[in-house]
């Protein structure tokens, strides 16, 4: 690949990673909540996953970059690859997969610590700076996702006065800071008032193509608005995946034509 290709943008975030699953099935102890789950998130485009609740969304996404590791009884068969390499290979040190790989959760999680200390965090973990540069890191990443007007007096405050649209931008600022090149969301916005729903959306959007997004969300509207890819699953089985526009105009099957369609139960008949 050239060098240009891979340059990285303007804003400075990272260059896209192609992720894929490969007949994944995964489970604890003696339940298997997926099955057989083969896909491709291809580099530099946002894919939705949607589905009802208890349909594996967040067991999966957390299979992405090796947080489900430390779970009790938690198991995986199949390949999960990161470039082409299978990120539970031997050659794989998890804390440098999940810099290349971050997560923001459902609810914000700033740490105890101060403002700046929370954008930073991951980037002296790392070693990514000198000490002589973090300021500057920090008002870089929280210009990027709209937060630096609101707390550039305030770097050394608690971030938990901030407001939960503000403390999930922070956590987004703090992921997007050690340049990952994927970034998974769980429901980034479900706690958020539409406001700050629109907010995160609107980062979301400019990340790509810089960046690889998986997001899961229960919001249709919102898969619908941001993704490029979607994929339904329902009780841990990949019921259907395609372009956004497709399966929420063509859906193929009958399941999915009842979730996108409003149904709380898609598996039932009306
Ligand atoms: N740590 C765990 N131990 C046992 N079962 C779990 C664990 N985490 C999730 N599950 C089960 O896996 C299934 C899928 O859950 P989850 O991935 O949270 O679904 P979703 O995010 O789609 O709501 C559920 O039946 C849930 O009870
Ligand atoms: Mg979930």
């Amino acid at each position: 690949m050239s060098s240009s290709a891979r340059t990285r943008s303007a804003a400075g975030t990272a260059w896209p990673a192609v992720m894929g699953a490969n007949d994944v099935t995964i489970g604890f102890g003696a339940a298997t909540v997926m099955s057989d789950i083969t896909v491709e998130f291809p580099a530099g485009t946002v894919t939705a996953l949607v589905g009802p609740s208890g349909s594996g969304k967040t067991t999966f996404l957390r299979s992405l970059n090796r947080m489900n590791d430390k779970v009790r009884n938690f198991w995986l068969r199949g390949q999960i690859s990161l470039d082409g390499v299978d990120i539970n290979g031997p050659a794989v040190d998890p804390l440098v997969l999940r810099r290349r790989v971050g997560m923001v959760f459902q609810r914000p999680n700033p740490f105890p610590m101060s403002i700046q200390d929370n954008i930073v965090a991951g980037v002296k973990a790392h070693k990514m700076a000198k000490r002589s540069e973090l300021r500057d890191i920090a008002e870089t990443q929280l210009a990027e996702v709209g937060l630096w007007s609101a707390v550039a007096d305030r770097l050394d405050d608690s971030p938990f006065r901030l407001s939960g649209g503000q403390q999930q931008l922070l956590c987004l600022a703090r992921a997007l800071a050690v340049k990952p090149e994927v970034l998974l969301l769980d429901e980034p916005t479900s706690s958020l008032d539409p406001r700050s729903t629109e907010a995160v959306e609107e980062l979301v959007r400019r990340l790509t193509p810089d960046l690889t997004v998986i997001i899961v969300t229960h919001n249709l509207e919102q898969a619908r608005r941001l993704s490029d890819s979607t994929i339904f699953f329902y009780e841990g089985r990949l019921v259907e995946t395609g372009p956004t526009v497709d399966l929420f105009e063509r859906p193929q099957r009958p399941e999915t034509a009842r979730y996108l369609g409003g149904a709380v139960n898609p598996g039932a008949d009306r």
